[in-house]
Order: C-alpha cells, then structure tokens, then sequence
C-alpha cells in the first residue's frame, strides 16, 4: 500500500517535470546561430528595403534560418498552424519589408506577455533580409 503511493507520487513528480521542460522549450526560444558569410557585406545600419530580393544564395539560407528560429511558432513551410500569424500573407515590397523587420528586431509583447521574442540583436540583419528573401518567394495574395 505505501509502495504504491510512493509509486505514484514519482510519477506525479516525473510528469509535472515533463510538463515544465516542455513548456520551457515553447517559451524560452534560443535563437540559432545562421552562417551568413556567402553573403553580400550590407553594413551596420539597418536597411529599410530587402537588399536580398530575388537572391538565391539568400532564399537558400533563409529558408533554412526560418526552420531554425521561426517554423515553431509560424509553421513548417511558412503555413501557420494558427499559433502564430501566416507570413506568406505578408505585403511584398517596401511596406511589407519594414513592417518584417520591425517585428524580426523587436519581436511582439503586449500587457507584459512575450508572444515573439526579438531576433535583431542575436541573428542580425543579413540573416532577416535572408529568411525575407525566402519569404517572398512563399507569397500568397
Ligand atoms: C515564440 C513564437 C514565435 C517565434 C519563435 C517567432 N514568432 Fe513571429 N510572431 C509570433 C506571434 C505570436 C506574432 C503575432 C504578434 C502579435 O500579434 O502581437 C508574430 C508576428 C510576426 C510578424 C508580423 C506578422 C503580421 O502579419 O503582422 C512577423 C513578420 C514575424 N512574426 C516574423 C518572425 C520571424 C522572421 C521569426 C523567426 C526569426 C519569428 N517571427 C519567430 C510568434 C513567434
């Protein structure tokens, strides 16, 4: 009888852990590192307009950047499962660059919530110009 208590306390114990390691590993997003060296040096400051578009090299790399960093929340492929927006909904062109790197340096929070961390400091700008580049070629109207 106190055996099987015990027994199922530990289990008690082992689920709760479970739970919290995977909550942690949807909130605590660490960013992946992304090798952008194949591509071309655009500076320190950022950029209002994509300096990538149509690049393949860029579409290359940034289609992989997406897999590590964004798929979690934005989905496999770019189509969002709904946790997240659907990025291939995203304006094409100037407007849509900036609104993209706005939400890729800052992230989103509101009354005190993370619903997307920032990237900008921790991947850098060629590596967003580089997931937009792929993007764009996701594109739905
Ligand atoms: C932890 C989950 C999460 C991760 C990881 C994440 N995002 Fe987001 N993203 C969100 C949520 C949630 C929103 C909507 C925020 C809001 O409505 O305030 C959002 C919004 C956006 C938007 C604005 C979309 C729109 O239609 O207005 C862009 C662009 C975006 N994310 C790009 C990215 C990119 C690029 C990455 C990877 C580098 C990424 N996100 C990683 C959760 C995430």
């Amino acid at each position: 009888m106190q055996m099987g208590r015990f027994a199922l306390l530990g289990a008690g114990i082992i689920l709760a852990a479970a739970t919290a390691t995977a909550l942690q590993a949807h909130g605590d997003v660490t960013p992946q590192p992304v090798d952008t060296s194949a591509l071309p040096e655009i500076g320190a400051d950022w950029l209002e307009k994509n300096p990538y578009s149509g690049n393949g090299k860029a579409i290359e790399i940034g289609q992989s950047a997406y897999g590590q960093n964004c798929a979690r929340c934005h989905g496999l492929d770019a189509e969002s499962g709904g946790i997240a927006p659907d990025l291939r909904y995203l304006e094409l062109g100037e407007s849509g660059d900036q609104w993209f790197m706005q939400r890729f340096r800052h992230g989103s929070s509101h009354d005190g919530k993370v619903y997307m961390p920032p990237f900008g400091d921790v991947l850098g700008q060629k590596t967003g110009w580089a997931i937009r580049s792929w993007l764009e070629t996701k594109h739905e109207g």
